[in-house]
C-alpha cells in the first residue's frame, strides 16, 4: 500500500489486495474531461446521472477542469467552486458517486491567458505569468491579450486555489487535482516558452515551478497532502505551452512533489511520434516520485494494462474510451467491444445527447 493513502481509502476487504499497488480498487481511472454543460457556471442536475453512470465501487474519478476564481474562466459553462451557489450544486452528484462506492476528485484550474475579456470581472484581461498573446487563429476574438501578474499578486492566486480545495473538500470531494497542465495558468508559468518573467517566478527552471508548487503547498496544508494530485504535461504544447527541456521540467517538479507527500502525480504521455508510435514518458519520472504515479494520454485496455505491469503507472486515466463507454471498467473485464466516442457532441450544451445517452452493456 502506498504510504500517503489515507485510511478510507484502503480497500483491505479487496479481493486483490496484493496486486494493487495503490489504494483505489480499479486500475481505470475516469480522466479529467470538460462537458460545457454547467451552464452560467454552475454544476447541474444532468451531471448527476452522468457522473453515477460512470462509477464503479472503488474506481476513482476525476471531475472535469473546474475554475478557481471568478478570473479563471476560459470557456463557456465550465463548472466553478468559487461560490456557496457551486458548492451546494456539486454535493448531489459527489452523493451520488459515493452512493455507488466511487471515489471523486475536483480538477482544480485556471485559464490564465486561455481565455478573453469576456470571461473576465468586469471586462478586464485575462491574467498570466506574461503579456504574450496566444495566436488568435481564426476566431480573432477568442483570446484577448493577457495581462502579466506582478509579483505582489500572486500570493492571491495561490490562496484561490487553496480556497477552491476547501470548498471542493466542503462539498464532499474526496480530494483534488490540481490542474497543472495543457497550458493553462500553471504550465504558463512552468514551460519557458511562456513564461519570460525576471522576478522569483520566471528565469530558471526551479524559479519557473514556484508557482505550482507553492499552490501545491497550500493546497496540501489545507485539506492534507493525501487528499491532494496534481496533472501535469511537460511534453504537450497545447495552447502554445512547449519547453525547451520537457525531460528536465517533468523530473524537477516529480523530485520536488515528494517534499510535500501528496497522494498522486498524474502524467499526461507525450503525444504521437512523427511516426505514428505512441511515445511514453521517460521512467526516470516514474521513478523520481515516490506517491502514487496515474498515466494518461492515449491509452486502450490492453497498453494500459503493460504500463501498469512494466511500472511506468499504478493507474491509467482514461478519457474519450470513457466518455463514450460509461461502464469502461466492466467492458475491459468482458473484452466487450466499445461505443465509438462523438467528438461533434464533446462540447455541446445537450443535458442528455452525447452525455448520458451512450449506451451500457446488455
Ligand atoms: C479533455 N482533457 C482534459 N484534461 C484535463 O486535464 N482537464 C479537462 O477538463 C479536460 N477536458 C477534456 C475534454 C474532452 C472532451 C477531451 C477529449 C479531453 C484531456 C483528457 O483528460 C485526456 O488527457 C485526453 O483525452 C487523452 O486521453 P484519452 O482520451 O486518449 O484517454
Amino acid at each position: 500500500m502506498h504510504p500517503n493513502c489515507p485510511t478510507e481509502f484502503r480497500h483491505e476487504s479487496s479481493t486483490d489486495p496484493d496486486t494493487l499497488p495503490c489504494c483505489f480498487l480499479f486500475r481505470v481511472v475516469l480522466a479529467p474531461l470538460t462537458r460545457q454543460r454547467s451552464y452560467g457556471n454552475v454544476p447541474q442536475p444532468h451531471a448527476v446521472l452522468y457522473y453515477s453512470q460512470r462509477t464503479t465501487p472503488g474506481g476513482l474519478l476525476i471531475a472535469e477542469a473546474t475554475g478557481v476564481s471568478d478570473t479563471a474562466q476560459g470557456y463557456t459553462d465550465t463548472p466553478g467552486i468559487w461560490t456557496r451557489e457551486q458548492v451546494e450544486a456539486w454535493k448531489p452528484i459527489v452523493d451520488a458517486v459515493h452512493a455507488k462506492g466511487g471515489f471523486f476528485f475536483c480538477q482544480i484550474w485556471h485559464c490564465g491567458r486561455v481565455s478573453n475579456r469576456g470571461f473576465q470581472p468586469n471586462g478586464q484581461d485575462p491574467i498570466s505569468s506574461t503579456d504574450k498573446p496566444l495566436t488568435p487563429g481564426i476566431d480573432e476574438a477568442r483570446f484577448t491579450p493577457p495581462r502579466r501578474l506582478r509579483t505582489e499578486e500572486i500570493p492571491a492566486i495561490v490562496d484561490d486555489f487553496r480556497l477552491a480545495a476547501r470548498n471542493a473538500i466542503e462539498a464532499g470531494f474526496d480530494g483534488v487535482e490540481i490542474h497543472g497542465a495543457h497550458g493553462y495558468l500553471i504550465d504558463q508559468f512552468m514551460k519557458d516558452e511562456v513564461n519570460d518573467r525576471t522576478d522569483k517566478y520566471g528565469g530558471s527552471l526551479e524559479k519557473r515551478c514556484r508557482f505550482a508548487l507553492e499552490i501545491v503547498e497550500a493546497v496540501a496544508n489545507e485539506i492534507g497532502p493525501d487528499r491532494v494530485g496534481i496533472r501535469l504535461s511537460p511534453f504537450a504544447d497545447y495552447m502554445e505551452s512547449g519547453d525547451s527541456n520537457p525531460e528536465a521540467l517533468g523530473l524537477h517538479m516529480a523530485e520536488s512533489l515528494n517534499q510535500y507527500g501528496i497522494l498522486y502525480c498524474h502524467m499526461v504521455e507525450p503525444r504521437m511520434t512523427a511516426v505514428g508510435e505512441m511515445e511514453q514518458c521517460p521512467r526516470t519520472l516514474r521513478k523520481a516520485f515516490k506517491g502514487t504515479f496515474i498515466v494518461a494520454g492515449g491509452y486502450a485496455k490492453e497498453d494500459g494494462n503493460k504500463a501498469v505491469e512494466e511500472g511506468r503507472g499504478d493507474l491509467v486515466a482514461y478519457g474519450r474510451l470513457f466518455l463514450a463507454n460509461p461502464d469502461l471498467p466492466r467492458r475491459f473485464r468482458q473484452d466487450a467491444p466499445l461505443n465509438k466516442y462523438d467528438r461533434t457532441t464533446f462540447y455541446t450544451p445537450d443535458p442528455v445527447v452525447g452525455y448520458t445517452d451512450y449506451p451500457f452493456l446488455e
